[in-house]
C-alpha cells in the first residue's frame, strides 16, 4: 500500500476534529499532486491567484470525471439549469447580479442588516425553549434552526411550510454525511428530497407570480437587469442554491464559533461584558474555524503557472481556504485565535467571482447568536472536547455540541443587567 499522502490524511474523517497540524504539513508544498490527478492547493497567496483567474472553472460539466464522479451537485435541482455557484461568467454573472438587487446593495441597501431585530428575535425564542435543560446540544437545538428560518423568511416561505422546509434541508445536508447510507442510496434519497424541495419551490414561484410580496422569490420573478429578467427555472435553481449554501455553513459558523469560546473562557467572558467586540470576534471565528474548509469544485481550462508548478489544463483543483487562513506569510501567528486581529483578509468566503454571496446575512446570524448564547447560558460547559464531527472535510463542523449549563437567564434580565459572576466557571 502506497503511504497516504497529507492530503489523503486531511480527507480522513479520523482527522476532522483536528486537521490544523496537517495542514502546516501540506504549506511546505504550496501545490501537490495527488494520485488521482488533482492538484491541491494551500497557500494564501496562491490560493487568491487562482480564485481570481479566468482560467479556471466552477462549472461540473467541465470537470474531466463529471459524468460518474460528480453526477449531482447538491446545490442543484434535477431537471433545472445549474445554479450560479456552478456557472461561470457571462451566465453566472448574470444571474448573480440579478439575485443580488434584492439581496443588499446598491439596489436594497440595509435590507440583511434590516433583519437584525428580527433575527434576534428567533434566537431570543430558540434560547427560551432550552430553559429548565440542565444539557443542551448547540447543533439540534439552535444552530440548526436558526439559518433555515432566516432563508425560509428572505425566500418568503409562509411560516406553516417552514418546518417542511426545515426537514429537507436538513435531508439534503444528511445525504453529503457518508454515514448514512452508501452513495447509492444517498444519492437516491437527495434526488428525492431535492424533486420534493423543486416542487414545492415551484408552487410557491407561482403563486408569488400571481400575487408578488416583498420577497425574494417575488423580486426575482418580477426584476429585470440590463440582459432581461431570471426565467422561472433559475428562480428555482437561485432558491435551492440559497437554502443550500447557506444553511450548514451558518450551522458551523454558530457551532464552530461557541465550541471555541468554550475552549477560551476568558474571550467568552469578554463578550459578555463587552458586546462591541463581537464583529471582530465573528471575522477572527471565520478565519480560526472556517465552515467551508476547501472548495474541490473548481477545475483549470489551461496550463497554469502556479508556485513554480504547471498545472495542467482539465485538472481538478482542491483549495484549501482553512490552509491558506493559518499562513504565517499573511497572518502573524496564525495558530493564536486572537480576536483583536486587523487586517483579518480570511479566505473563507472565498475571493473572486464566487465571493460568498450570503456573507452579510451569515455575518449578521453569527453576531446576534453567539452574544445571546454567551449572555444568556449560565456556566457552559463542554461535555466532551472535542465533540463528534460530521466526516466532510469540505463543510467541517461538529455533528453534536453537548454544553451543560446551570441554567437560562430570561432574556428581559440578560437584556437588562450586566454580566453576572455566576456565568462563568
Ligand atoms: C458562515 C456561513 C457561510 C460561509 C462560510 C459561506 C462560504 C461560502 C464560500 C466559501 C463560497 C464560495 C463557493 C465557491 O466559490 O465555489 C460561497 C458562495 C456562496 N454562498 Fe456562502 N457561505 C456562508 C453563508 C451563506 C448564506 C447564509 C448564503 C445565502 C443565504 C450563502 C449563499 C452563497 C451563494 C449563493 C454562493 C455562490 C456565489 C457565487 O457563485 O457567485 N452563503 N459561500
Amino acid at each position: 500500500m502506497p503511504e497516504a499522502s497529507i492530503f489523503d490524511q486531511i480527507l480522513d474523517p479520523a482527522n476532522r476534529a483536528n486537521p490544523y497540524p496537517l495542514y502546516t504539513e501540506l504549506r511546505k508544498t504550496p501545490v501537490t499532486r495527488q494520485a488521482d490527478g488533482t492538484y491541491v492547493v494551500s497557500t494564501y497567496n496562491e490560493i487568491v491567484a487562482l480564485l481570481h483567474d479566468p482560467r479556471v472553472s466552477s462549472d461540473p460539466r467541465r470537470h474531466p470525471g463529471f459524468a460518474d464522479a460528480k453526477p449531482a451537485a447538491e446545490e442543484d435541482l434535477p431537471g433545472l439549469p445549474l445554479s450560479f455557484i456552478n456557472q461561470d461568467p457571462p451566465e453566472h454573472d448574470r444571474l448573480r447580479e440579478l439575485a443580488m438587487r434584492r439581496f443588499g446593495p446598491p439596489c436594497t441597501p440595509g435590507w440583511i442588516e434590516g433583519m437584525r431585530p428580527w433575527l434576534a428575535e428567533v434566537a431570543t425564542g430558540l434560547i427560551d425553549k432550552l430553559s429548565g435543560h440542565s444539557r443542551v446540544d448547540i447543533v439540534d437545538d439552535f444552530a440548526y434552526p436558526l439559518p433555515v428560518t432566516a432563508i425560509c423568511r428572505i425566500l418568503g416561505v409562509p411560516r406553516e411550510d417552514q418546518p417542511r422546509f426545515h426537514v429537507w434541508a436538513d435531508a439534503i445536508i444528511e445525504t453529503i454525511d457518508p454515514s448514512t447510507g452508501t452513495f447509492e442510496e444517498r444519492l437516491r434519497r437527495r434526488r428525492q428530497v431535492q424533486a420534493e424541495l423543486g416542487q414545492y419551490l415551484g408552487e410557491l414561484a407561482d403563486a408569488r407570480a400571481r400575487q408578488p410580496g416583498d420577497d425574494l422569490i417575488s423580486g426575482l420573478l418580477t426584476e429585470s437587469g440590463p440582459h432581461g429578467p431570471m426565467s422561472r427555472e433559475d428562480v428555482l435553481s437561485t432558491g435551492s442554491l440559497l437554502l443550500v449554501a447557506g444553511h450548514e455553513t451558518t450551522v458551523n459558523l454558530i457551532t464552530n464559533g461557541m465550541l471555541t469560546l468554550l475552549r477560551h473562557p476568558d474571550v467568552l467572558d469578554r463578550l459578555r461584558r463587552e458586546p462591541g467586540m463581537i464583529t471582530g470576534l465573528v471575522e477572527e471565528l471565520l478565519r480560526y474555524e472556517p465552515p467551508v474548509q476547501m472548495r474541490t469544485n473548481r477545475v483549470t481550462v489551461a496550463d497554469i503557472d502556479v508556485a513554480g508548478v504547471t498545472i495542467p489544463a482539465e485538472s481538478p483543483l482542491a483549495l484549501v481556504l482553512a490552509a491558506g487562513n493559518r499562513d504565517p506569510q499573511r497572518f502573524p501567528d496564525p495558530d493564536r485565535f486572537d480576536p483583536d486581529r486587523t487586517s483579518n483578509e480570511h479566505l473563507s468566503f472565498n475571493s473572486g467571482i464566487h465571493y460568498c454571496f450570503g456573507a452579510p446575512l451569515a455575518r449578521v446570524e453569527a453576531q446576534v447568536a453567539l452574544p445571546a448564547l454567551a449572555r444568556r447560558l449560565v456556566n457552559p460547559r463542554l461535555v466532551t472536547d472535542p465533540p463528534p464531527y460530521r466526516p466532510s472535510p469540505e463543510l467541517r463542523g461538529p455533528r453534536h455540541l453537548l454544553v451543560e449549563i446551570d441554567a437560562v437567564i430570561p432574556a428581559a434580565e440578560a437584556a437588562r443587567a450586566p454580566a453576572s459572576p455566576k456565568q462563568t466557571a
